[in-house]
């Protein structure tokens, strides 16, 4: 939960004070509901954090908001008032990072596969970096920059090879994926280079290209440091011996996001301070013992931000029990029958498509009011037509939870409404961010209107 989320006497729950059914009231269901002082917080804990634990090695690190998590004007701005920078992925989220008055040379673009637009984009920003992804990619950037005779600050997006504990869909450092320049030997390059080095040499060989250095990313909702910590080694070996090779100096090396958050009691986060130090720890020493002076480090969390500082409210509607027979095959057990409620939502997989996509797991409260009564094993599913439109697989909820109550979802900061749909034509929902007790919306929802103004109607059937 969010910090300032709470139960008023009435058993309701509020944030910074204001409650659940005056929101409901003011702004409607579903709605993401985000405290700014949450999010501030985080963002602040992360730049602190990981600037101590690097001042001796490197000054300090640059923090990168991975904007693909969840961004608006409102939340760029806010970001920029913290002392991080932005990092985005696409023309869309660079248009968003102009709107908030973001300079250039604090915003990162992302993709592996970017646009000419997106590349031109970038130069008249005058981005800090640009991070490319291939080799196809590289020259693309070269050229673009050359023909307006300017320079391109580039990093080289490598995949290290680590394997991270987390969703397939959300791993992003072994080698058989779409993202990243291989570090492996083994590439197509007939004097036997690495895809990466190959990036390397042209990179350096390119008037139009600044290489500012190293990235990599290896996953997404990891918890362990040490992933990230054998990924730094890696890439500090490959940083060192490219130095060394190409007579050159890579200034910095990016470490990317992925910090875990938890959604459910079973999810064991580290503090950011302890990710930190474990990961200056292996910066320190590697640089050490390659005898190289340490880069500039960055890293680019979204989730371990924003995730928490927001939850989902929803309004219940249809109930109905089932009864779910368990074979004695998989309990061992005798064959046992249990009942299994399920609660329709007035939202589901168009504003949160994380169960469906990846198996992910949340928590739901009854927000409206207090209950005694017994708890009950619910499933609490959205509105769309699918049946696996899940958004909370299990959770017990008092048994007299009924049409018309409020739920709250909590963790629903990250990839949600970033990944919301329009889906069965259901408009996605608002945000409001909290502050002092006060709900401004800061993402409009949309209205059925929105969604008809983009069919061409009568005009062209
Ligand atoms: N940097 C790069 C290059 C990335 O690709 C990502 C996430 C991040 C940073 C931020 O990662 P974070 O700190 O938020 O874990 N939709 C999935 C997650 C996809 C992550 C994509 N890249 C989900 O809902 O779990």
């Amino acid at each position: 939960w969010a910090a300032g989320v709470e139960k008023n006497d009435a058993g309701e729950v509020t944030i910074d004070g204001l409650a659940v059914s005056a929101l409901k009231e003011q702004f409607g269901t579903p709605l993401f509901v985000m405290s700014e002082s949450d999010f501030r917080s985080r963002a602040r804990a992360f730049k602190d954090a990981f600037d101590e634990a690097f001042a001796d090695i490197c000054g300090g690190v640059d923090v990168y908001y991975a904007g693909k998590s969840f961004l608006c004007t409102a939340v760029a701005t806010w970001v920029a008032e913290e002392g991080l920078r932005l990092d985005t992925c696409s023309g869309g989220e660079l248009a968003v990072a102009a709107r908030a008055g973001i300079q250039g040379a604090n915003l990162g673009l992302h993709g592996n596969n970017k646009s000419d637009a997106e590349i031109n984009r970038a130069l008249d920003m005058s981005l800090g970096r640009i991070v490319v992804d291939s080799l196809d990619e590289l020259e693309r950037v070269a050229k673009i920059a050359s023909s307006r005779g300017e320079t391109a600050k580039v990093m080289l997006r490598l995949t290290p090879g680590v394997h991270a504990h987390t969703h397939e869909f959300i791993a992003t450092a072994h080698e058989d994926q779409k993202f990243g320049l291989s570090m492996a030997g083994d590439s197509t390059d007939e004097a036997g280079l690495s895809a990466a080095e190959e990036a390397v040499a042209a990179a350096t060989a390119y008037d139009s290209i600044e290489l500012l250095g190293l990235h990599c990313h290896i996953g997404s909702q990891i918890f362990e440091p040490d992933g990230f910590a054998l990924a730094a080694e890696k890439l500090l070996g490959f940083l060192a011996a490219m130095q060394a090779k190409y007579s050159i100096t890579l200034p910095e090396l990016d470490l990317g996001g992925g910090y875990g958050i938890a959604y459910t009691p079973v999810d064991t986060p580290r503090p950011a301070a302890e990710i930190a130090q474990a990961m200056a720890d292996v910066v320190r020493s590697t640089c050490a013992q390659l005898g190289i002076t340490a880069p500039r480090i960055s890293i680019e969390p979204g989730r371990a931000i924003v995730g928490s500082s927001t939850f989902t409210l929803y309004e219940v509607g249809t109930l109905k029990t089932v009864r779910v027979d368990v074979p004695e095959s998989e309990t061992g057990e005798k064959n046992v029958t249990y009942p299994r409620r399920y609660v329709s939502v007035d939202g589901g997989m168009s504003d949160n498509a994380r169960p469906v996509l990846y198996d992910a797991d949340y928590s739901a409260i009854l927000a409206s009011r207090d209950s005694t009564a017994v708890p009950q094993l619910s499933r609490v599913v959205g509105k769309h037509c699918e049946s696996g439109d899940i958004v909370v697989r299990d959770v017990y909820l008092p048994a007299d939870v009924a049409a018309g109550d409020l739920l709250a979802v909590p963790g629903t900061g990250a990839y949600c409404w970033a990944l919301s749909s329009n889906y069965n034509y259901l408009a996605r929902p608002g945000v409001v961010a909290v502050r002092d007790g006060a709900a401004r919306l800061i993402v409009r929802g949309e209205t059925e209107e929105d969604l008809l103004n983009r069919d061409m109607g009568v005009a062209n059937v």
